[in-house]
């Protein structure tokens, strides 16, 4: 990479975040590039709109950039990494994955900097590991951390493994025909839980599919340190059954 001045990044892919992230990168100066090839016409218009460039392929991308970061679902972080096997710039992952499967990643790009977003596209934070993490750093205006994949583990076990909850106690008490009941009584003594509810509904429309493999990477992280893994695997499921 030349220096930590401007420098040509790429994205994989624009997706809502990885939109915000490059609109952010280009701003500060960067150039910043998508490669087209295989993505939906949504992907597309994120791009333009965040004033991207398309560099048409993975492997012009790869030609042309110093720093890709990967920001896709979780299921895909490792078969997007496969066609960076021979990237010589620094390659973040910036998925919510497991610690064992950024290890994995790191096992596949020549040079990786591990990665957790937290929050949403209009305000985020970006922390970092790794031997690059510092270089990255000055890029994304991130914060180094020991370790970035275990930092979003924990954090989004919290957010979405309490939102997969709530949705199971919904559909408990409607199964049981205690559903009315149970909304009287969450008037009387816990009224947030309705906000919380219906935000958990609205996510799991439109996000619960890529989340169902965030609840597995999550899953994976408890198990890995020997800790109940259950609780994810059930919020997997949760959110493999939404509509
Ligand atoms: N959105 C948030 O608020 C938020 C917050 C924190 C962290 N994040 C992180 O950001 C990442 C992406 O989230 P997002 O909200 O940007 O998702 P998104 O809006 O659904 O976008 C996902 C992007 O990945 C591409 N994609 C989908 N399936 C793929 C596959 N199998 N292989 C390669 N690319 C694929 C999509 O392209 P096509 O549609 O063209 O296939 C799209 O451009 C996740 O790891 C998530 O943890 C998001």
């Amino acid at each position: 990479m030349p220096g930590a001045f401007l420098v040509t990044i790429g994205v994989l892919h624009p997706g809502e975040m990885g939109a915000a992230i490059g609109s952010a990168v280009r701003s500060a100066g960067h150039t910043v590039l998508w490669a087209s090839t295989g993505r939906s016409a949504d992907t597309e218009r994120r791009a333009g709109e965040a004033g991207l460039e398309d560099a048409g392929t993975l492997a012009e991308l790869s030609r042309r950039c110093d720093v890709l970061i990967s920001v896709c679902p979780s299921h895909a972080a490792v078969d997007v990494a496969r066609d960076f096997t021979a990237f010589d710039g620094i390659y973040v992952d910036a998925n919510a994955v497991s610690p064992a499967t950024a290890r994995t990643i790191a096992g596949i790009v020549p040079r990786y900097v591990d990665g957790g977003i937290i929050g949403t596209p209009g305000a985020l934070r970006i922390y970092l590991s790794g031997a690059d993490a510092n270089t990255v750093a000055g890029l994304f205006d991130a914060t180094i951390v020991s370790n970035a994949s275990a930092l979003k583990m924990a954090y989004a076990a919290w957010t979405k493994g309490t939102a997969a909850l709530i949705l199971a106690i919904r559909d408990l008490a409607e199964a049981e025909g205690v559903g009315d009941a149970l909304r009287d009584e969450w008037l009387l003594s816990q009224p947030q839980l309705f906000d919380r509810l219906a935000s958990a509904e609205r996510s799991a429309r439109t996000k619960g599919w890529r989340w169902v493999g965030e609840m597995e990477e999550i899953a994976d992280t408890f198990a890995a340190d020997g800790l109940p893994d259950g609780f994810h695997r059930a919020a997997a499921e949760m959110f493999r059954r939404e509509p």
